[in-house]
């Protein structure tokens, strides 16, 4: 495994549409665990693949550092509720963001072995997974705030 870059606000990379995935391939098997590794490095709970300069469609969350979930070619089919809160990305280090996004969904998606699956989420997990597939569409969540992008308070 190795650690990618992470791009930032500004780069043209981040506002590109990105592609379906077609098959597994042991490329795009490293490229997943380096999405894992270079998420975790930087304390992240998503990581979409434009931000390392990937225009696939693959989103690598681990919202509790306990249940990782690789999704591909993922697609939100219902949602429903809605919750308002403060959001971060990897690709603004240092900034949040209010954003409202539904409080439940339901995503399809394919796992690591190109088989069909299905999450269903609330909370957090749910931002996560809007968050990380607007993505894939070149959205960034300060496209959708609701305010000004703060600094992140950080603790002693
Ligand atoms: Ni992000």
């Amino acid at each position: 495994m190795a650690l990618r870059q992470i791009r930032y606000d500004g780069d043209d990379i981040l506002r590109k549409k990105c592609k379906e995935v077609k098959e597994m391939t042991e490329r795009t098997r490293i490229l997943i665990d380096d999405m894992f590794e270079t998420m975790y490095e930087a304390n992240g709970v998503g990581l979409a693949a434009p931000q390392i300069g990937i225009l696939k469609r693959i989103v690598v969350i681990d919202v509790d550092y306990e249940h990782p979930y690789v999704l591909i070619n993922p697609v939100i089919v219902e949602q429903d509720g809605e919750q308002t809160g403060d959001e971060g990305c990897l690709s603004l280090p240092g900034k949040v963001a209010e954003v409202t996004r539904p409080s439940h969904v339901v995503c399809k998606f394919l796992n690591e072995d190109m088989e069909e699956a299905t999450i269903e989420a609330d909370d957090l997990l749910a931002r996560a997974i809007c968050h990380e597939l607007d993505h894939l569409e070149g959205i960034l969540y300060k496209d959708l705030a609701e305010g000004p992008l703060r600094d992140v308070e950080y603790e002693d």
